[in-house]
């Protein structure tokens, strides 16, 4: 390197530091946030900087410069970096300052959250009676909600001409063109599900099943579509005391053990004998308080219809293969609905199909 050069290095040196120290306090005052702040920084130290190509050139110097140009570097790189490091922490403070003495942020509001879902109470009753059942050695069974004309009412021996098949309770379901306009129905019980366990499986059995069945009325104590819980057990010898020991055991259960409960004859096709079975009222109570006002619920009687039952008809055993002679059975059949009203003291049906919020939430 020639002597000129020497020199030009040696004043880029002298020009570049000089340069440097002036402008860097001011620099980095006028940057009023962090982004600022770095940019300013970087001009000088960052790998393009212009203090960082100057170093580069060190070795340009003559040798007995070197060392003090090197001093004077290090110790404005450094003074440089006190000032920014200073700067920082002073837009940091700036910035939380302004924060707090800004408008409030109030954290504490509740949000816009998704309430969280349950079970509907007629649901949770099922899953309670069926668990009750379970723990008696029966199988839960299910059956569909579109049936047959067969297994709804012939199998269980209705005559064709029945009452109960009549439009006026039955929702038929239309068919493929040609077809036979009754053959497909709503199922209007869940005593279909009797007819298909036992075309599906011999005896010794007992089931409980329980689902949705409609029925063509619909008034204040009525609605089209409503639950029913179907039990059934066939073997060699079931007797009518089996049936009223089942029930009674199941009943106090459910509703305790001084509840009342009555056993009435009455008629279903596919029963013989047949009956109904009430309880005490568990709205009204009236078998602890003789003196309890008018209840809409059982319409003062003290009693609410709860099932029907019977020992099953040989007719239905001859129609699913069943040896009538060497079988016997019983079945029973009741509204889920009844039971959710009697257990949680529910004084109107149409709550439990409303989907009133304020009520469901409560259970
Ligand atoms: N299926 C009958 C009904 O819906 C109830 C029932 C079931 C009666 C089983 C006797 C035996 O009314």
């Amino acid at each position: 390197m020639s002597e000129a050069d020497t020199a030009d290095v040696v004043t880029a040196f002298e020009q570049g530091l000089a340069e440097a120290a002036e402008g860097y306090a001011a620099a980095f005052g006028r940057a009023t946030d962090e982004h600022a702040l770095r940019a300013q920084n970087a001009r000088l130290l960052g790998p393009a900087g212009s203090l960082t190509k100057l170093l580069k050139r060190m070795s340009q110097l003559p040798a007995d410069r070197r060392r003090e140009f090197g001093k004077r570097a290090n110790e404005l790189k450094r003074a440089i970096d006190v000032a920014f490091e200073e700067r920082l922490s002073e837009l940091a403070r700036a910035e939380r300052e302004a924060e707090l003495s800004g408008p409030m942020l109030d954290v504490s509001l509740p949000g816009f959250g998704r309430l969280p879902g349950r079970v509907h109470l007629l649901s949770r009753v099922k899953h309670e009676l069926l668990d009750l059942f379970a723990t008696m050695g029966f199988d839960v069974a299910d059956g569909p909600e579109v049936e047959l004309h067969e297994n709804n009412f012939d199998k269980l021996g209705f005559p064709p001409d029945h009452p109960a098949t009549d439009m006026q309770d039955t929702f038929f379901m239309k068919g493929p063109p040609g077809s036979d306009p009754r053959a497909t129905l709503l199922r209007t019980h869940t005593s279909t599900v009797q007819v298909r366990e036992m075309l599906r499986r011999k005896p010794p059995l007992a089931v409980v099943s329980a689902g949705h069945v409609y029925r063509r009325d619909d008034d204040a104590t009525h609605s089209p579509m409503f639950m029913q819980l179907e039990g059934f057990m066939v073997d060699r010898g079931v007797s009518f005391a089996h049936l009223k020991g089942v029930l009674t055991h199941f009943l106090r259960r459910l509703f305790g053990d001084d509840v009342p409960v009555r056993f009435r004859p009455s008629y279903f096709p596919f029963v013989e004998p047949g009956g109904e079975v009430d309880v005490g009222c568990g709205i009204c109570q009236r078998w602890k308080r003789p003196d309890a006002g008018a209840c809409r619920v059982c319409k003062g009687s003290g009693w609410i219809e709860i099932l029907g039952c019977g020992m099953i008809h040989p007719v239905v055993f001859e129609q699913v293969g069943y040896d009538p002679e060497t079988n016997t059975g019983f079945a029973f059949g009741m509204g889920i609905d009844r039971v959710a009203m009697m257990r949680y003291g529910v004084g109107d049906v149409g709550l439990l199909y409303s989907n009133d919020a304020r009520f469901l939430t409560q259970f």
